[in-house]
């Protein structure tokens, strides 16, 4: 099979120089021509561990929400679910979710840190995609995937192109230590290009939004995925609503 790589490229909010906004235009350029672009070290991996805690912190003490109901039909609700894969879905898949839908109503150890990333995230997501959205309702949410080691994966499948433009992939783990397999991976047209060796903790992927995807098996070789364990890999992804209900399957 064909394969290609990603471009790791710098990320800067513009400050009005020229300088400036030719970064920006290549960054979009880039992710237009169908080309894997990691943006590095936009967070730290201090202000990422930080999240995380808070996160897993929030996870234990909230109950989880059913699998096999949507979470859909509470469309302002903070809530979080394993899907194991026993419960048929449009796009098979294995991991824990986070869907943080309404920011404000999570206490401020969790909502601040949170806040901070979505904006930052929001302003590339509105520069790269040249968008208007914001963190909303009727805009975009932030949803907390957790890959648990043994196996947790998202099968191949593609968004349209429009109104997102450009879809965001920050992570959340470290390469090498939470995880050594497993991996954002895109047919781009170079061929198949994996993340796994690139994408670091603080890192964000922007790739056109259009490209087929996927998230290969998480340290598979583990005999089984343990729901309790906060390792494997972790991402942090901005959704539009209207957008998740017309995701396909390849
Ligand atoms: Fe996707």
């Amino acid at each position: 099979m064909k394969t290609g790589l990603p471009i790791e490229m710098k990320f800067e909010i513009p400050n009005g120089s020229s300088e400036s906004y030719h970064l920006i235009e290549k960054i979009r350029q880039n992710v237009q021509n169908g080309k894997i672009v990691i943006l590095k070290n936009v967070f730290s991996e201090q202000e990422i561990l930080h999240l995380k805690s808070e996160i897993i912190k929030w996870g234990n003490n909230t109950p989880i929400f059913p699998h096999g109901e949507s979470p859909s039909n509470y469309p302002s609700l903070n809530y979080h679910r394993i899907d194991d894969g026993s419960v048929a879905s449009a796009c098979p898949h294995i991991f824990h979710q986070y869907g943080f839908n309404t920011i404000n109503d999570l206490n401020a150890d969790l909502s601040v840190p949170l806040s901070e990333i979505a904006d930052k995230l929001t302003i590339i997501q509105n520069l790269i995609g040249e968008t208007n959205f914001d963190i909303s309702l009727s805009g975009l949410r932030l949803k907390v995937l957790q890959y648990p080691e043994g196996g947790a994966f998202l099968h191949e499948h593609t968004h349209p192109l429009a109104p997102q433009n450009v879809g965001l992939i920050l992570s959340l783990s470290k390469i090498g230590v939470d995880f050594k397999k497993g991996a954002a991976a895109f047919m781009t047209q170079e061929g198949f290009v994996d993340t796994v060796n690139f994408h670091d903790i603080g890192d964000v992927i922007l790739f056109r939004y259009d490209l087929q995807h996927e998230v290969t098996p998480v340290n598979p070789e583990k005999p089984e995925i343990n729901w309790n364990l906060p390792t494997g890999k972790w991402s942090l992804v901005l959704e539009l609503r209207d957008t998740h209900n017309l995701s396909h399957k390849k």
